[in-house]
C-alpha cells in the first residue's frame, strides 16, 4: 500500500495575463490531497472519496478496454475527482507498463473543491505517484507533472493549463510562460486564504478577458502591466530568497515581503478592470488589507472562488472570518513540498 499526498495551488501573480503569454507565479501552499493505493489480484478498480462530495461515496469498476468506468458516473462524480483518479489510474498503468493492473483507491482531501485552489491537481498527481509507486516504479517530479497534465486535457476535454499540475508535483513557486514551468526562488510566505464558498466559470471569464483586450487598448495594456507585475515581483522573490536565512529578522528582508504585498494589491486592481472580481472576493481584499494584510488579490479565474492574502501577523483569518462573503477562511504557508509519499 502506498499513500501519497499533493499540495493546492494559489496564484501569487499573473492569472488570465499568461492566457496571452505573459509570465505568472503559482505558488503550492499547506493544503493536501492524499491518495492511498493498494494492488489488488484482479483488475478492477474500487474508488473511495471520503472528503471529495457532501456525502463521500465508493464507486467499484473495471475498465477493460482502458474505458471510462463501466458505472454510470454522473457529472458532479466527475467534478468530486472520479475522472481524475481514472485517468490518473490510466497513467500510471501505462507508465508501469501494467494495463490490467487494478487499485483499491481512497482519496482525502482538505483542499476545498471549485474553488481555484488546484484540488484535480492535486489529486491527480498524488493518485499517479501512489499508483506507480505501488507498481515498483518511482517517477521523478516532473514526469509526474507531464502525466497529471495529461490527465486533466483527457478529463477537461483538451482544456488545462500546466501551472496546477506542475506546482502540485514540485512543490514551491514556480513560473509559468506558455508551456514552459519552471521552479523558482521564494522565502516564507504565509498566506491566509478566503474562500466565498462559489466558484466563477473560468471560461466565461477569460472569454470576457478576450472580448475586452480586443474592443479596448486599455485592457490590452491592463494584460502587458501584470506582465510587469509578475516581473517585480519574480525579482522580488529572488531578492527576499537571498536576504533569508541568519538575516531573517532582517528589515530589508521585511521591505522585500512588504514589496511583494503591494504588487499584490496592484495585481488585484488590474484584474478588477478587466472585470473578473466580484462584490465578495472585493470584500474579502480590503477585509484583509484593513486587517493588516501585507496584500491581498484574488486568485485563479476569479468572478468568485479564492482571494490570497500575504500576512505574517494573526489578523487576517479572524477578520475574514467575519466579513459579508467568506464562508470560510484558513492559514497556509507556502509549501515547498510537492508530490511526496506519507508514512
Ligand atoms: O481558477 P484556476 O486556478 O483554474 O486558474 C485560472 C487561471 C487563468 O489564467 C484565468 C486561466 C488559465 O488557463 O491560465
Amino acid at each position: 500500500m502506498v499513500v501519497s499526498s499533493a499540495p493546492g495551488k494559489v496564484y501569487l501573480f499573473g492569472e488570465h495575463a499568461v492566457v496571452y503569454g505573459e509570465p505568472a507565479v503559482p505558488c503550492a501552499i499547506e493544503r493536501r490531497a492524499r491518495v492511498t493505493v493498494e494492488a489488488r489480484d484482479d483488475d478492477r478498480i474500487r474508488v473511495h472519496a471520503e472528503d471529495l462530495s457532501l456525502d463521500g461515496f465508493t464507486v467499484e469498476y473495471s475498465d477493460e478496454n482502458d474505458d471510462a468506468p463501466d458505472v454510470d458516473v454522473s457529472e458532479s462524480l466527475i467534478q468530486a475527482g472520479i475522472g481524475y483518479i481514472d485517468a490518473a489510474v490510466e497513467q500510471a498503468r501505462d507508465a508501469a507498463d501494467a494495463p490490467d493492473a487494478g487499485f483499491d483507491i481512497t482519496v482525502e482531501s482538505d483542499i476545498p473543491l471549485g474553488a481555484g485552489l488546484g484540488s484535480s491537481a492535486a489529486v491527480t498527481t498524488a493518485g499517479i505517484d501512489a499508483g506507480t509507486r505501488e507498481l515498483g516504479v518511482e517517477l521523478p517530479a516532473e514526469e509526474v507533472a507531464e502525466r497529471a497534465y495529461r490527465a486533466e486535457l483527457e478529463v477537461q476535454d483538451g482544456e488545462a493549463s500546466r501551472a496546477d499540475t506542475f506546482c502540485s508535483a514540485t512543490g514551491g513557486a514556480v513560473r509559468v510562460e506558455g508551456d514552459d514551468c519552471r521552479s523558482i526562488d521564494a522565502p516564507d510566505l504565509s498566506f491566509v486564504i478566503g474562500f466565498d464558498g462559489g466558484e466563477g466559470d473560468t471560461g466565461e471569464l477569460v472569454a470576457g478577458v478576450r472580448a475586452l483586450r480586443e474592443e479596448y487598448d486599455f485592457a490590452a495594456d491592463t494584460v502587458e502591466s501584470i506582465g510587469d507585475i509578475v516581473r517585480h515581483g519574480e525579482q522580488a522573490l529572488t531578492e527576499a530568497t537571498g536576504e533569508q536565512g541568519g538575516a531573517s529578522e532582517s528589515e530589508s528582508l521585511r521591505e522585500t515581503i512588504a514589496e511583494l504585498g503591494e504588487l499584490m494589491n496592484f495585481n488585484h486592481g488590474l484584474l478588477e478592470a478587466l472585470g473578473v472580481s466580484s462584490r465578495s472576493l472585493d470584500q474579502m481584499v480590503w477585509a484583509a488589507r484593513d486587517a493588516g494584510a501585507l496584500g491581498a488579490k484574488l486568485t485563479g479565474a476569479g468572478g468568485g472562488g479564492c482571494i490570497v492574502a500575504l500576512d505574517p501577523t494573526e489578523g487576517t483569518e479572524t477578520a475574514l472570518e467575519y466579513t459579508q462573503g467568506c464562508e470560510t477562511a484558513f492559514r497556509a504557508r507556502l509549501d515547498t513540498d510537492g508530490v511526496r509519499v506519507e508514512d
